[in-house]
């Protein structure tokens, strides 16, 4: 935020990401974000086993990597990612009445602050998580205040025209509310669903004001092309590391890209 740059925030199933986002950040040279969502913790069963892999590869990073917990709906998974070390979590009370909202996302900060760790949470639903969508949703600037404000949270994530899981990067953002939210909130915005974003508009969502942006369906798109086409290619390949060594390296081509793109947004 104080760079006027932005930093991506991918989203990690396995530790083939995790090592592709690391090593795409080394290549950037510049710091990221690991982030595992609630649904990657349920497809594995576990926070533990990706969670501490991706804090091992952190602490064994070049450049500034902070692991972070993604739509967590549940506050013991909050206190879960704490006690494992994750350094911030995002609360997602969106789908919550505006007070019932407040309320729990200010006990995730009470909880979370004794730590040490950072909050996000979301102000006005994201659409096309759990294929709910809701495109005509927007942040209010001065409710984005009033939340910020009594919740005390570190980060805000904000509804401005993208939405989850978009097969396509032709997203409307609308980049005056993104301008108006920056002058009414004091803490960073985030921008999720931005793999439906064009490059051109991440550089000018960074411009408007999102400092963190939230990246995970380009990663798995780019990932599944190329283990497909491996696939296709080679019927008689049987050993995963023939075809998961090709798709982990387009993902780290595709963060370090994604890192620059972020990086030229800036605001001098
Ligand atoms: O929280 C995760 C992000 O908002 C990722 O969204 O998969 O549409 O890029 P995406
Ligand atoms: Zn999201």
């Amino acid at each position: 935020m104080r760079e006027g740059t932005g930093v991506g925030a991918f989203n990690v199933i396995q530790l083939e990401h995790i090592e592709a986002v690391v090593t795409g950040a080394e290549r950037a040279g510049r710091p990221v974000i690991l982030q595992i969502s609630e649904n990657a913790v349920r497809y594995h069963g576990a926070l533990g086993p990706t969670g501490l892999a991706a804090l091992a590869a952190a602490r064994a990073a070049s450049v500034p990597v902070a692991v972070h917990l993604d739509h967590a709906e549940s506050a013991e998974l909050v206190a879960e990612a704490v006690e494992l070390g994750l350094t911030s979590v995002m609360f997602d009370g969106a789908r919550l009445p505006y007070r019932q909202n407040v309320a729990a996302t200010a006990a995730a900060v009470t909880l979370c602050r004794s730590h040490g760790v950072s909050v996000e949470a979301e102000l006005g639903e994201i659409g096309g998580k759990d294929g709910a969508h809701a495109p005509g949703v927007r942040t209010d600037p001065a409710e984005a205040h009033a939340f910020a404000t009594a919740t005390g949270v570190d980060a805000l994530a904000v509804a401005v025209g993208s939405s989850h899981a978009m097969s396509t990067r032709d997203a409307k953002l609308d980049f005056g509310l993104i301008a108006e939210l920056r002058a009414a909130v004091p803490v960073p915005l985030v921008l999720h669903g931005s793999s439906g974003v064009a490059d051109e508009d991440l550089v000018r969502a960074v411009a408007a004001g999102i400092s963190k942006v939230n990246i995970g369906t380009q990663l798995n798109r780019v990932f599944t092309r190329e283990l497909r086409a491996r696939l296709d290619a080679g019927p008689e390949l049987v050993d995963p590391r023939k075809y998961f060594t090709p798709a982990r390296e387009a993902v780290t081509e595709e963060v370090a890209r994604l890192l620059r793109v972020l990086a030229g947004g800036g605001r001098t």
